[in-house]
Formats: C-alpha cells, sequence, structure tokens
C-alpha cells in the first residue's frame, strides 16, 4: 500500500469548490491507500495569523473534513503543530536548502510581493517545511493542485540531496498522486472565474439551505436569450457547469432545452440549482454541526492521529540522525 500524504491549508471552512476539487477524491483515496491528512497550521504563521483565531480555523478545517466522510479509522488525522518531529527534520533539511533556490520559488516571490513588510525566514523556507511534512513519513505519494508542484518538485530534489550527500537510499522522492480524471473545477455565482473563500462568491458546505438559496439567487444573470440556440454567455455558463455537478442528467436537459428554445426563466434555474446544492450539502452540514459541538470526539481524534503521525515521524527521526552522524554517548 502506498503512503499519501495530505496537507491542508488551515484557512477555516471549505466551499463546493473544495469538496469536488479534492475532498470527494480524497474520501476515495483513504480505501486504497495508507493516507495521512494533517492540517498545516504552522505553515499559516508566515502571514502571522491573530492567535485568537489561529485555533478555530484548524478546527473548522478538520470539522469539515470530518463530516464530509475522511474517516480516521481508515486515515491518521493529525494538527501539523502536533507533530514536532516535523520541524527537526525542516531544521536539517534547511542545512542542505540553498538560499538562491529557496528565493527563487514561485510561491516565495508571490508572497513577498503580496507582503513586503514581512519577508520573513518562513515565508522562505516555506518548501523546506512542506519537505519536511513530506519525507518525515516517506510518502510515496501526495495530492497536489497546479500551485504546489513546485514545492513538491523541491522535496523530490531536497530528498535525493540526502540520499547523495549521506550516500544512502533514505529518502523516497514522492511523487504526484494522481486522481486518474479530470478535477472538476466549480465556477463562482459572480459571472466569471473559480469559486475561492478570497473570492467572496463561496457557497460553504456549512451554508444552511437558507443562506445557499440566497446566494444562488443573487447570481449574475440577464434578461434572457433572444435567439434560439445561441451560445450562452460565461455567467449563465457557470450556473449551467455547476447544475451538471449537482443536478440529474435530465435536469440538465430540461434546462437545456428551454434556454435553446429562449423559454428559460432563470428564477426557476435558480430554485432547482440552490434545490440540488442544498441536497448534496445537507447531509454534510448536519454532520459538521454534531461533530463541532463534540469537543471529546475532537479530542479523540486528534490525539489518536497524533499519537500515529509521531510513531511514524519519530521511526525516520531516529533514523535521520543515524545517518546524519548523531550518536548517544
Ligand atoms: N502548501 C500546501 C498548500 O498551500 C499545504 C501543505 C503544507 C502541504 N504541507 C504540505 C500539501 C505537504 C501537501 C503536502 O496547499
Amino acid at each position: 500500500m502506498d503512503i499519501v500524504l495530505s496537507g491542508i491549508r488551515s484557512t477555516g471552512n471549505l466551499h463546493l469548490g473544495n469538496y469536488y476539487g479534492a475532498l470527494r477524491n480524497f474520501i476515495r483515496m483513504q480505501d486504497e491507500n495508507q493516507c495521512y491528512f494533517f492540517v498545516a497550521d504552522v505553515h499559516s504563521l508566515t502571514t502571522h495569523p491573530d492567535p485568537r483565531y489561529l485555533h478555530e480555523n484548524v478546527k473548522n478545517v478538520l470539522v469539515n473534513y470530518l463530516a464530509a466522510g475522511i474517516d480516521p479509522e481508515k486515515s491518521v488525522i493529525y494538527v501539523q503543530s502536533d507533530v514536532r518531529e516535523t520541524f527537526e527534520l525542516y531544521l536539517f533539511l534547511n542545512m542542505h536548502a540553498y538560499m538562491g533556490e529557496l528565493a527563487k520559488t514561485t510561491s516565495f516571490k508571490e508572497k513577498a510581493r503580496k507582503q513586503p513588510e514581512n519577508v520573513n525566514a518562513g515565508l522562505l523556507t516555506y518548501p523546506t517545511l512542506m519537505a519536511a511534512d513530506i519525507l518525515v513519513h516517506n510518502a510515496d505519494k501526495v495530492p497536489v493542485g497546479k500551485d504546489q508542484e513546485q514545492h513538491l518538485e523541491m522535496t523530490r530534489r531536497f530528498a535525493r540531496r540526502f540520499n547523495n550527500f549521506y550516500g544512502v537510499e533514505f529518502f523516497k522522492e514522492p511523487v504526484a498522486y494522481n486522481f486518474g480524471q479530470e478535477l472538476i473545477k466549480i465556477p463562482g455565482l459572480d459571472g466569471s472565474g473559480k469559486m475561492g473563500k478570497s473570492e467572496g462568491n463561496a457557497i460553504y458546505l456549512a451554508d444552511s439551505p437558507k443562506e445557499i438559496e440566497k446566494k444562488v439567487k443573487k447570481a449574475l444573470t440577464d434578461s434572457g436569450p433572444t435567439e434560439f440556440n445561441s451560445p450562452k454567455p460565461e455567467y449563465i455558463e457557470n450556473l449551467f457547469t455547476i447544475l451538471r455537478v449537482v443536478s440529474a442528467p435530465e435536469v440538465v436537459q430540461h434546462f437545456e432545452d428551454l434556454w435553446n428554445r429562449c423559454e428559460i426563466k432563470y428564477g426557476d434555474l435558480k430554485k432547482q440549482l440552490a434545490e440540488d446544492i442544498i441536497k448534496v450539502t445537507a447531509p454534510i452540514r448536519e454532520r459538521i454541526i454534531e461533530i463541532e459541538n463534540d469537543e471529546s470526539y475532537l479530542r479523540k481524534v486528534t490525539t489518536e492521529g497524533a499519537e500515529k503521525a509521531r510513531e511514524s515521524a519519530s521511526k525516520t527521526i531516529r533514523q535521520v540522525r543515524e545517518i546524519m552522524g548523531f550518536k548517544p554517548f
């Protein structure tokens, strides 16, 4: 069985785009692999988050993942800051990570531009911390989005460099986990682009049916098509894109036909869309409410997760120390 490691940004609640883009695939991934899922709270420190909200954000991500079907019986689920071995490996890997290569990482250059008043060393060494997350379990595979491919490439380079320097075949070179199908991208309801938290156009898994109805009702439309079989403008196509994901094929066809005959009523389309989004999210939302109020369950999951993760990580650290020449007296 492959070891798969998945790092999750601790940015709070998840939306429909997260669900169809990654989360739903993760649930299947658990059956064929030994999966580790962790919430990357230490990585979030690079932007100096307010300590009052740090825990809440970690909790929200955790609750959303568990509610959607990430299963602590099948996978190891933990919080990054609980596994101190990661930070030891981070320090060791930093001794073999060079200023030049770190400074030219795309994510570093972007962040340095965005927060010129806070270009800290944690930002520079973000890729070494991510490499430590992965290598501390000697993972085979890592599911990553486009924006993280360079970091994974650097992880492979750090692994290779460590092996070469110490003359060992110790670290594996982790590859991207391939879901074997086109990832579904969910657009926003505001006309163009994708659904995103920072875009402010997201429908959250935790949203109530009322909130979802309100958000869908506000989606950008126009006065309707005037020519038979005309192409749809992007903002209407986006509504159909989401409909294709959440609704039955007959329902989609029904609205396609209405569009083509210029008989579409956007009010009806939106009503249907909201209803079918609610069908998908309602059971997850119910579990979110249940889990977020169950402190003892959350404590149990994170405690047991940290124990299992530290077991795997400390095994790696013991061997790394030996390879590097540390010896007890
Ligand atoms: N950098 C990743 C992101 O922004 C999160 C992350 C941290 C991660 N450590 C990881 C992802 C290790 C995969 C493996 O999405």
